[in-house]
């Protein structure tokens, strides 16, 4: 069955109420995952999400010799890098996900070569290379592209001092593993630091290797000591968050999100808060309840690396800024073209103009449920917050990306009230879910 057999459907819910756990960071795990072929040896993550990136993550390594297990009920993954004897990925696995490009510099680690298809994923603005490539150069690495592969080698890491004119996750996190295995110190200015690169630093800092960050955005390595396998809890994901804790401001309900880390989110925390919602959080930033007031005031925001608002939380808040009172004013300045959802929450009935990279919305009493295309991971957050609260049923395609981004988080939400059902054409369950089973039988 084909992911376009299947749909949301999506309609008006109740107040969302009670509580609810979260998996670890989509944006962590895959990282997190190709970093293990630092080392030799059998590794173990938990918390790991049944998300179609991790199973395109788990196949990729795979095809390069890993054995893989993964506990469906302990959602915990156990990975075997002993084995791993190819640098080739393919296009066919390549082309699924853009993350797949962390694994150029792991391989270069191994095998001093990696020959790798180009990377596909999210249609996000343009998300050129040229940061990680630059700074490659600059580490030793020669890089070409021929056809559909860039094909790298190097002799050895070259470490160094090395500038982001942008504080990109994914160069700071390929630069990151590069140093690693570069013998001597090398500085990542101006670096990203997500709780996402923070958790790949507390992975390979578990493996051995030594970081430090300095104020404000550098990250120091020291590289070149043998690295060994891992036991490692991911950082509970703070977008899931944010799409629960939308999902009860939206609602007018009250949920608490157990595991959330509130110092992860706080200025998205801030923004409910000046919409007049009730935030608590719990002992040392551990739990987040959101109390929903009824009437809403529009709040404008911008989006910005970390810890400004996070851009993938853009999307879901401007759905709550459709409903809210007063005009909003959304300005994303991290992808140039980050506003397809914008189109979809019109025909919900949404007021919003788009003016550059600015949304300005001008709140609405309702919304109605339509038939709406999820071109994202965060636009089809979005679509599905907007339809929690829209009259009648919205019908949501594009699950793709629902499933890429999320475990199952439509379960979630029903466990707290919300009317919202996955359907396929077929009356078996999604492939997905046979697909994690098949894995999870190997235990
Ligand atoms: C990561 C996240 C994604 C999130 C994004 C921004 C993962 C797997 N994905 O993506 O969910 O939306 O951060 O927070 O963690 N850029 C360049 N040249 C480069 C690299 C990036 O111009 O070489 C630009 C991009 O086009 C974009 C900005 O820098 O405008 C930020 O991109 P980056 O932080 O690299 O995003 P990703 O790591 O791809």
């Amino acid at each position: 069955m084909s992911m376009h057999d299947m749909y949301l459907e999506i309609k008006q819910s109740p107040e969302l109420s009670g509580d609810i756990s979260l998996f670890g960071a989509k944006n962590a795990v895959l990282v997190i995952m190709a970093s293990l072929l630092l080392t030799r040896g059998v590794s173990r993550l938990k918390n790991v999400p049944a998300s179609s990136d991790v199973l395109h993550m788990i196949r990729l390594l795979e095809s390069l010799g890993a054995s893989i297990r993964f506990d469906r009920q302990k959602h915990e993954l156990v990975i075997d890098t002993t084995q791993v004897n190819k640098w080739c990925v393919k296009p066919e696995i390549m082309n699924k996900m853009r993350a797949s490009i962390l694994v150029l510099v792991t391989l270069l680690a191994r095998f001093y070569r990696a020959d790798i298809a180009f990377p596909g994923g999210c249609v996000i603005g343009n998300r050129p290379i040229d940061f990680h490539v630059k700074n490659f150069q600059k580490m030793g690495v020669e890089i070409e592209s021929k056809g559909s592969y860039l094909k790298a080698h190097v002799r050895s890491f070259i470490p160094g001092e090395l500038v982001l004119e942008y504080p990109s996750i994914g160069a700071t996190e390929n630069l990151l593993m590069a140093a690693v295995a570069a013998p001597g110190s090398t500085k990542i200015i101006n670096a990203a630091l997500e709780p996402e690169v923070m958790d790949l630093i507390a992975v390979l800092q578990k493996m051995g290797a030594q970081i430090e960050i300095q104020a404000p955005a550098t990250i120091e390595v020291r590289g070149g000591a043998e690295l060994k396998p891992i036991e490692h809890e991911l950082v509970a994901d703070r977008l899931e968050a944010g799409a629960l804790l939308l999902a009860a401001a939206i609602t007018g309900g009250s949920v608490h999100v157990t595991n959330a880390r509130a110092d992860h989110l706080a200025v998205f925390l801030l923004k409910l808060e000046e919409m007049g919602h009730l935030v608590k959080k719990g002992l040392k930033s551990k739990g987040i309840v959101l109390e929903a007031t009824k009437s809403p005031q529009a709040v404008s925001f911008k989006t910005s690396p970390y810890p400004g608002f996070p851009t993938d939380l853009q999307a879901p808040m401007m759905a709550l800024q459709c409903l809210a009172r007063g005009r909003s004013v959304i300005d994303e300045t991290v992808f140039e073209n980050r506003l397809v959802h914008v189109r979809e929450l019109q025909k919900m009935g949404a007021q919003i103009s788009i003016e550059g990279a600015k949304a300005i919305i001008t709140g609405v009493d309702e919304l109605y449920g339509a038939r709406v295309i999820a071109s994202d991971i965060r636009a089809s957050c979005a679509l599905a917050l907007a339809g929690l609260a829209a009259k009648g049923t919205t019908i949501m395609t594009g699950l793709s990306h629902w499933q890429r981004g999320y475990d199952n988080l439509h379960k979630k939400l029903a466990s707290l009230g919300a009317h919202v059902h996955l359907y396929s054409s077929t009356t078996i369950s999604p492939s997905l879910e046979n697909e994690f089973q098949k894995l999870s039988h190997r235990y």
